[in-house]
């Protein structure tokens, strides 16, 4: 029965009814617990959204390009306008890569310590990294979730989710000479509607449980690909400064 949910939704034309992610579906509530919800003001005190995954009690992780002022994260969300199960912490220091580039968009990662543990439960839980070996391959297909904007234009307020094709580095190549293999990875395919958009950024690319990406950047704000950070290629760089942000 559930297969065949599942092949009918993947042979449905796309629908008009307003669409979620880019053309996702709703997630099953507190199916993925190690999401965040992060808001942010920018320098015009603009209030921003990114999503954002917990990878120690006291740790979020996210883009370098989701940083600014009064950032909140909150965990254990799936309607964010709901209050129940959720904690919100306040982010106490922010940690950007000193690389990040905000013209390429290359090395967008970022560390968020919470001003307090988060308490792990059934909705809040870390998600496992990669280890140094992983390399995400074209034609893998993972997850992607967020708060972000849905196809009608509107941001979501119940967690989206989406399953994302890799593609091999030419495809953003192709978009952009700034792409770089080695560090990011190319996703969504050019021939589907499926994609991530606004407010969807800093979220985890999932691939067998363990968050391989970070979405990042669009080369056009409605077709695939994507370009996502390669979270596997940052390892040393997470070792450091996750031992930096331990607590005295
Ligand atoms: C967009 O779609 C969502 C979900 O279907 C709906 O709740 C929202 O009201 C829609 N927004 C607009 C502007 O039509
Ligand atoms: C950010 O936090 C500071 C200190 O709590 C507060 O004074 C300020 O109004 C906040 N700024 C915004 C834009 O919320
Ligand atoms: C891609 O990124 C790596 C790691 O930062 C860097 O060494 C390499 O020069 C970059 N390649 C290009 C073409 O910029």
């Amino acid at each position: 029965m559930f297969l065949l949910l599942l092949l009918l939704v993947a042979v449905l034309p796309v629908s008009t009814e307003g669409g979620k992610i880019l053309w996702g579906t709703e997630a099953k509530p507190h199916s993925r617990p190690y999401m965040a919800f992060i808001n942010f003001y920018d320098s015009k005190s603009h209030l921003w959204r990114c999503g954002g995954f917990l990878v120690r009690e006291d740790i979020v992780m996210t883009a370098a390009h989701c940083n600014g002022r009064n950032i909140t994260v909150t965990l254990g969300a799936h309607d964010i306008n709901k209050q129940e199960n959720r904690q919100h912490i306040l982010v106490v220091k922010s940690v950007p890569h000193k690389y990040f580039n905000r013209k390429t968009l290359v090395n967008d990662i970022m560390l968020l310590k919470l001003k307090h543990k988060a308490r792990l439960n059934n909705v809040v839980q870390k998600i496992d990294l990669p280890r140094s070996q992983d390399w995400v391959k074209p034609g893998q297909v993972c997850t992607v979730a967020g708060w972000g904007k849905l196809a009608n234009g509107s941001l979501s307020n119940t967690l989206q989710e989406v399953k994302l094709e890799v593609q091999k580095s030419q495809t953003c190549l192709k978009m952009s000479k700034d792409y770089n293999n080695s560090i990011q990875i190319c996703v969504g395919n050019p021939k589907e509607k499926k994609a991530t958009a606004g407010g969807d950024s800093g979220g985890p690319f999932v691939c067998h449980n363990v968050a391989q990406g970070i979405v990042n950047r669009k080369f056009n704000t409605i077709k695939p690909p994507r370009a996502f950070t390669r979270i596997s290629s940052f390892l040393r760089w997470i070792q450091e400064k996750m031992k930096l942000l331990q607590q005295p």
